[in-house]
């Protein structure tokens, strides 16, 4: 759904700037980004930012639990641990330094809003954070979105919406994660605030991490830098029927996870692919590769509007994936194939980090429910209004 921000919907500049945490661990389950910054209704000032990566038993747990494998004492059981995990790393980083706030997203195990009976599920105990810390910890932001009618996600828009917004130009902000996601901000005529879109694209890293693991012999945890896509052959008929798949055709507001372009995708693909993983390990990587970077594209070309009549036209990478260059190099083939007016740009050169955007989204979103000020965008997320998103601890 195309949706108008209004004018300051919801801003109300006078509120008491806070310096906020933010705690991001995504679908890639590579471990939890964490940056601390300075947050303002209209701006966020990044001060530092630091991450940890989940020990492997930990990481093994997530996505048994990912995968629903997992019963419910051990899912208890991991949602206290990891709970203590993101509070030693949060702690870690600050080395005793006071703060306002949390706002800790959780790892998401559960991701389902578009059936009848919509569900999704962070886990990660604030209560562990809160005592450690002694400060409020605000999480489980996607909830009250989906109990709205909406997808609880994307919710980095706002974010997005605050610090990229630039006038007089159209902006696409793609994060690669596990799962990748696009916010457009867009500038039309002399209105003060862009007419903002988002919704998930599909697979970012996901499939290319298990890709990496299975060839590797468990080895490797992702293809680094895309070397072996970069040495393999595109299977040009494979992959032009992995992007029939009908999540590119569904129309916005759509959120997408594991459950859909994990596990159960690769396993489709190997099936179809016999022998890929023993001998022909990086012409799989390049075929996932370049259908993670066509289908991102391919998203565009569905649901977005070519920019129009000589505005500065970017598209901001951002995540883990921005590192992968060949990816990023593919990225920008499939892009000027689309529209070659477009500048491709990684957040890095604009003074962010690729792994803070995500956690200083969720800071930013905490201070919003601290100021009590709404978090979502409901012409993004399809839900039925503005709400407060996150629980206090
Ligand atoms: N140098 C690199 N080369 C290729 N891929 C990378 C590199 N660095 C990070 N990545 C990818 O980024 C992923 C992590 O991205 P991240 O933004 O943290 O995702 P998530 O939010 O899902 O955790 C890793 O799993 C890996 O696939
Ligand atoms: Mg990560």
């Amino acid at each position: 759904m195309a949706g108008r921000i209004l004018v300051g919907e919801g801003l109300r500049p006078g509120k008491k700037p806070l310096r906020m945490v933010g705690v991001m661990s995504g679908t890639s389950v590579d471990g939890v980004d964490c940056v601390l910054c300075r947050c303002r209704p209209g701006s966020v000032e990044p001060e530092r930012a630091w991450s940890r990566r989940f020990p492997k038993a930990m990481a093994l747990r997530i996505h048994a639990a990912a995968r629903g494998e997992s019963g419910s004492w051990e899912c208890g059981q991991l949602h206290h641990d990891l709970g203590r995990f993101y509070a030693d790393a949060v702690a870690a980083g600050l080395r005793g330094e006071a703060v306002d706030g949390i706002g800790l997203h959780g790892q998401t195990v559960f991701h389902r809003p578009e059936r009848g009976r919509p569900a999704t599920w962070q886990i990660g105990e604030p209560a562990w954070l809160a005592e450690r810390l002694g400060v409020t910890v605000v999480s489980n932001f996607r909830v009250a979105d989906l109990a709205a009618g909406g997808q609880g996600a994307p919710l980095a828009t706002l974010f997005h919406r605050v610090v990229f917004a630039k006038r007089d130009s159209w902006t696409l902000v793609q994060n690669l994660g596990g799962i990748g996601n696009v916010t457009e901000l867009d500038f039309r005529g002399a209105v003060d605030e862009p007419a903002v879109r988002a919704f998930d694209t599909g697979p970012a890293n996901v499939l290319l991490d298990l890709a990496a693991r299975a060839v590797s012999g468990g080895r490797e945890a992702f293809d680094r830098d895309g070397r072996r896509a970069a040495r393999g052959r595109v299977d040009e008929a494979r992959l032009k029927c992995w992007l029939r798949h009908p999540f590119f055709r569904r129309k916005p507001p759509k959120s997408t996870g594991r459950e859909e372009f994990g596990e159960p995708f690769f396993r489709a693909v190997l099936e179809d692919w016999p022998g890929a993983v023993e001998r022909e390990g990086d012409d799989l990587l390049a075929t996932l590769t370049e259908f993670t970077a066509a289908s991102v594209v391919e998203n565009y070309r569905r649901h977005l509007a070519k920019p129009s009549g000589g505005k500065e036209a970017r598209v901001i990478l951002a995540g883990g994936g921005a590192a992968n260059s060949h990816l990023v190099r593919r990225l920008g083939v499939w892009l000027a194939r689309w529209n070659p007016g477009v500048q491709l740009v990684t957040v890095d050169e604009l003074g962010w980090g690729r792994q803070m955007i995500e956690p200083a989204a969720f800071a930013l979103l905490g201070a919003y429910r601290m100021w009590g000020l709404p978090g979502n965008l409901p012409a993004t997320t399809g839900a039925s209004g503005p709400r407060l998103l996150g629980q206090i601890t």
